[in-house]
């Protein structure tokens, strides 16, 4: 098939990528020509695991073509599919349409009646319920019939991309405007190439299933975290108590991993439009109001523990963080809890050095908050400080020998902000180690302080020591995800 993707960022150039690595003929058309000229010169303008090389492979074999602007025509003529994937986000958390309408206005009359056109970004419902109308106005101002307009929406996580979008759960078709069903059997053929339930249903409905399976999981991070709270004060241990939920296929064993919280382009974002939109039509959202508020008290409970390790109020704290991103596998600072939390400890007086993997991450945080310092290496970061704290579970921070850490801190002291280190190892290594909801090894559990919670002194029978694997004299990883 012949498919044009207008917009390369992650959500375009992942789509083109692969769709060219499936047998497709790909023109990925991007307005930034800065982002041009870098792909084409084999450069990609975000990190994304394995992404770079199958760019590489499918430019080299040429069904992967770059266009700018300018050569929309050509990259769009002959095209079966048309994607669009545009940004939506204005930058400060709101939704911006502006994009995806003046390129709706640029591609819309260059399309023939046989090309049909798919949105893959994610957009506000108002906007979704005009689509129909708007696109059938430009064809019918053009003086030319009407073409199947369909939504596509991506379920892909950063990180595991390429993963999601060559084995994806379900597959999710909206029908705008498709009177003859021509514009689904074309998609239905397109994913005929993976084995995964395609879900074809009316456009709002498909809008609102990307947008409600991103709230359920915002929900559930924010219930583990509240859940966090309650076994902290009952001195159990979160990580046992999600385990035994897991095993419930009702409930699932992922996004209850208790921490800091979500951060990232699409969950935070997600949750507050949502809560602003359901206020600007007089529906209060109290449940996802509240998993907005849990969310960003995990961040400003970090920062007060940390600083509390740290030796809460001397002169000239210093802390570490580990960790920018908004979660591994990407350099992806957008709504990321590191930059809230940075900038919340630099408030508070704290010095903080921070370390990533990601370069790319390091100098962005550098720049976005002023005062932060970022240091070329774990061990850089965490020489001298007085407390350190995992804000990112990239796997080298569970790999690193902490014994051998031990002495570059001035106090050994670490707060694990994704409960992604194995607590038993790190005290091994003579460190103090919290988590969020995390019974310490080798301390006594926290006493309750309120009258009203039943103090429960024996563990409960079903209740391990500790779910983590045993481990070797470093510590390893239990990763979120
Ligand atoms: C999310 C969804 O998971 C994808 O399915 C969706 O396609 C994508 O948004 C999108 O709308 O485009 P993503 O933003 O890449 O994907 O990141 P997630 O893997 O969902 O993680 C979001 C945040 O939640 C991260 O900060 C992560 O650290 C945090 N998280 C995740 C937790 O705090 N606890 C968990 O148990 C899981």
């Amino acid at each position: 098939m012949r498919i044009a993707v207008i917009g390369l960022g992650y959500v375009g150039l992942v789509t083109a990528a692969c769709l060219a690595r499936w047998g497709h003929s790909v023109s990925g058309v991007e307005a930034d020509l800065g982002r041009l000229q870098s792909l084409r010169g084999g450069s990609l303008p975000f990190h994304e695991p394995g992404l770079s090389d199958l760019v590489a492979t499918v430019t080299a074999d040429e069904s992967l073509r770059f266009h700018s602007l300018d050569e929309l025509p050509t990259a769009v003529q002959h095209a079966d599919v048309v994607i669009v994937a545009v940004g939506t986000h204005d930058g400060n958390g709101g939704w911006q349409t502006l994009t995806m309408s003046r390129t709706l206005d640029g591609v819309v009359p260059l399309l023939s009646d046989r090309t049909s056109l798919v949105v893959r970004s994610t957009l506000p419902p108002a906007y979704i319920a005009s689509l129909a109308g708007t696109v059938g106005a430009i064809r019918d101002g053009a003086g030319i019939g009407r073409i199947p307009v369909l939504l596509n929406p991506e379920f892909t996580r950063e990180g595991r991309a390429l993963h999601d979008f060559n084995v994806p759960d379900r597959v999710v078709l909206g029908i705008v405007d498709d009177p003859d069903g021509a514009g689904e059997a074309v998609m239905r053929t397109l994913y005929g190439a993976v084995d995964a339930p395609v879900l074809a249903m009316p456009a709002v409905d498909a809008a609102f299933s990307k947008l409600a399976s991103n709230l359920f999981l915002a929900t559930k991070i924010s219930f583990a975290n509240e859940l966090a709270r309650l076994c902290e004060a009952y001195g159990a241990d979160v990580a046992n108590v999600v385990t035994v939920m897991g095993h419930d296929p009702r409930i699932g064993d992922q996004f209850l991993q208790a921490g800091i919280g979500f951060g990232g382009s699409c969950l935070p974002h997600q949750v507050s439009m949502t809560v602003m939109a359901s206020q600007d039509v007089g529906l209060p959202a109290p449940l996802l109001s509240a998993v907005d508020e849990i969310n960003h008290m995990q961040r400003t409970l970090f920062a007060d523990r940390l600083f509390r390790l740290a030796g809460d109020g001397a002169d000239g704290v210093h802390v570490a963080l580990l960790g920018l991103a908004f979660k591994p596998g990407t350099d992806d600072l957008r709504d990321a809890p590191s930059l809230t939390i940075a900038a919340d400890l630099l408030a508070r007086g704290a010095r903080v050095t921070a370390y990533d993997p990601m370069p790319t991450a390091r100098d962005r945080a550098a720049q976005l908050v002023p005062g932060l310092m970022v240091a070329a290496s774990a061990e850089e970061a965490i020489a001298g400080v007085d407390a350190i704290g995992l804000v990112t579970e990239w796997p080298e921070f569970g790999q690193m020998d902490w014994s051998a850490l031990r002495g570059l801190p001035r106090q050994a002291v670490v707060l694990d902000g994704r409960n992604a280190l194995i607590a038993q190892a790190l005290e091994a290594a003579g460190f103090v180690y919290e988590g969020f909801g995390r019974r310490a090894p080798t301390r006594p559990s926290a006493p309750v302080t309120a009258a009203a919670i039943p103090v429960h002194t024996e563990p409960a029978p079903f209740l391990v020591a500790d779910s983590a694997p045993t481990i070797g004299p470093s510590a390893s990883l239990a990763l979120a995800d």
